[in-house]
C-alpha cells in the first residue's frame, strides 16, 4: 500500500509555507552551493548543539565517511557498530576499507551494549560508532570509559538525535564528531543533507576540505578575491557539499525544531498512556524519551502478547495504518554477512528483531489519527 493511500501514513515530512518561501528566496542567488546560507546554517547549528564547529555535508553517510577519514581509519582497521542501525553506519566503515564489527544492543534502550563493545575489541579496533537509536542517547559515560581505556576514537551517529541531550549536553559532543542526517523522515529535513559537529579544529578544517574535492578555497572565496583558479589540493576529496537551497531549508527548520520535538514528545506520552495496560507489550521508557528527540516510537510485541509483531503489522496495514521495523539488523544483511564480523552472539538484537514495531510519529499526527491507531492496536491485543 502506498504511503498516501493510508489513512495514517507511517511518516510525513514537515515542510511548511515558511520553509518554501525561504527556499524560493535563495533559488536565484549567485552562490547556489557552498555559499553564505551554508555558513549561516552551520553557525546556527553550532549554537543549537553548543559545539565549537559545524560542517554541512551532503548526508549523514558522508558525514560518517569524512569523520572516519579524519581519524585515519583505513584498511586493516576495525570499527565497532551496533547491530540495530541503518546500513549506512556500517557502509561508511566499508567505504574506508576497514571492517565493521557488529556489537549487540541493550534490550532496554535498543542502543549499543557497552558489554558487547568490550567483547569485540582487538588490537585492530580503531573506533566505535554508537548510534543514538530513535533519539535515545547511548550510555556515553560507559562508552567514553571504554574508549579511554583502549585508546579508541568515538564517532557518534546522531542521525536520529537532533534535540537529544545527556546531562544537558547535546549528543554529538561526546565523541570526536557527531554526524546528523537531514533525510525527509528525520526530525529536521533538508530533503538530503547532513552535518558534522566537532570540538576539534583540525577535524573541522579537514572536513571542510574533503567535502569539496580537497580544494583549499571555496567557490565564494575564489570569486570574491584574488585569482579564482588559485587553489591547491592536498588530500583526496569528494563532492559531499550541502547546497544553498538545502541550507536555507535547514535554517528555517532549525528555528522550529524545539516546538516540533515537543509535539513529538506529547505524541510519545499519549501512546504510552493509552497502551500501558496491554499484556505482552513493552513500551519505550518515558525517562529515556524525556532526554530524546523522540524520533521514533518503537514498541515491542513479546511472545506473551495475543498476536505476533507481524500479525499486528498486517492488522494495522489492513486498517490503513503505516508501521515498520527499524531495522532489519546488520547481521541479517548479505553484505555484512560477508564483510562484517561479530565476536558476540547478538542475542538481544536477535530477540528484539521479531518484536519491534515503529508506529506513526510526526508533529502533524492529529489526535484523531493517533486515537485511530491506538483503537486498532487495542482491538487486537
Ligand atoms: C542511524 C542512521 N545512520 C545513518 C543514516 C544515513 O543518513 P543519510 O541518509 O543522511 O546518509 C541514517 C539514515 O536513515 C540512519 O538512520
Amino acid at each position: 500500500m502506498k504511503n498516501k493511500q493510508l489513512k495514517v501514513p507511517f511518516f510525513l515530512p514537515y515542510v511548511d509555507n515558511f520553509d518554501i518561501s525561504e527556499i524560493k528566496k535563495i533559488a536565484s542567488s549567485t552562490f547556489l552551493t557552498n555559499g553564505p546560507k551554508l555558513e549561516e546554517f552551520e553557525s546556527q547549528f553550532k549554537k543549537f548543539t553548543n559545539s565549537k564547529y559545524a560542517v554541512g555535508v551532503s548526508n549523514a553517510t558522508s558525514a560518517l565517511h569524512i569523520s572516519l577519514n579524519a581519524l585515519g581509519v583505513s584498511k586493516n582497521d576495525e570499527v565497532i557498530v551496533p547491530d540495530l542501525t541503518f546500513a549506512a553506519t556500517a557502509n561508511a566503515v566499508l567505504q574506508t576499507g576497514a571492517t565493521p564489527v557488529i556489537a549487540d544492543i541493550d534490550e532496554n534502550t535498543l542502543n549499543i551494549s557497552p558489554t558487547s563493545i568490550l567483547k569485540n575489541i582487538t588490537k585492530k579496533t580503531k573506533a566505535i560508532i554508537p548510534v543514538h537509536f530513535a533519539g535515545v542517547p547511548c550510555d556515553m559515560a560507559k562508552i567514553k570509559k571504554i574508549s579511554n581505556d583502549h585508546s579508541l576514537k568515538i564517532i557518534e551517529d546522531c542521525a536520529h538525535a537532533i534535540g537529544s541531550y545527556l546531562d544537558k549536553i547535546h549528543v554529538g559532543n561526546f565523541g570526536e564528531t557527531g554526524c546528523f542526517s537531514f533525510y525527509p523522515t528525520k526530525n529536521l529535513t533538508t530533503i538530503e543533507g547532513g552535518m558534522i559537529i566537532t570540538n576539534n579544529k583540525k577535524i573541522a578544517n579537514f572536513a571542510k576540505l574533503i567535502r569539496n574535492h580537497g580544494l583549499t578555497r571555496t567557490l565564494m572565496n575564489r570569486y570574491s578575491s584574488g585569482k579564482p583558479w588559485e587553489y591547491d589540493i592536498k588530500n583526496i576529496g569528494y563532492n559531499y557539499r550541502l547546497d544553498e537551497l538545502r541550507s536555507a531549508l535547514g535554517l528555517s527548520q532549525l528555528k522550529k525544531l524545539k516546538i516540533l520535538n515537543k509535539k513529538r514528545l506529547n505524541i510519545f506520552q499519549y501512546y504510552n498512556s493509552k497502551l500501558i495496560d496491554i499484556p505482552g507489550l513493552i513500551l519505550p521508557s518515558e525517562t529515556d524519551y524525556l532526554k530524546s528527540s523522540c524520533h521514533l516510537y518503537v514498541l515491542r510485541v513479546t511472545h506473551e502478547a495475543k498476536i505476533t509483531r507481524n500479525e499486528l503489522f498486517k492488522h494495522l496495514q489492513k486498517n490503513g495504518i503505516g508501521s515498520t521495523v527499524h531495522y532489519k539488523p546488520l547481521h541479517e544483511l548479505s553484505l555484512f554477512k560477508k564483510k562484517a564480523l561479530h565476536r558476540d552472539q547478538l542475542k538481544s538484537s536477535k530477540t528484539i528483531y521479531d518484536e519491534i514495531l515503529s508506529l506513526p510519529m510526526y508533529p502533524q499526527l492529529s489526535k484523531t489519527n493517533q486515537n485511530y491507531v491506538i483503537k486498532h492496536i487495542r482491538n487486537k491485543l
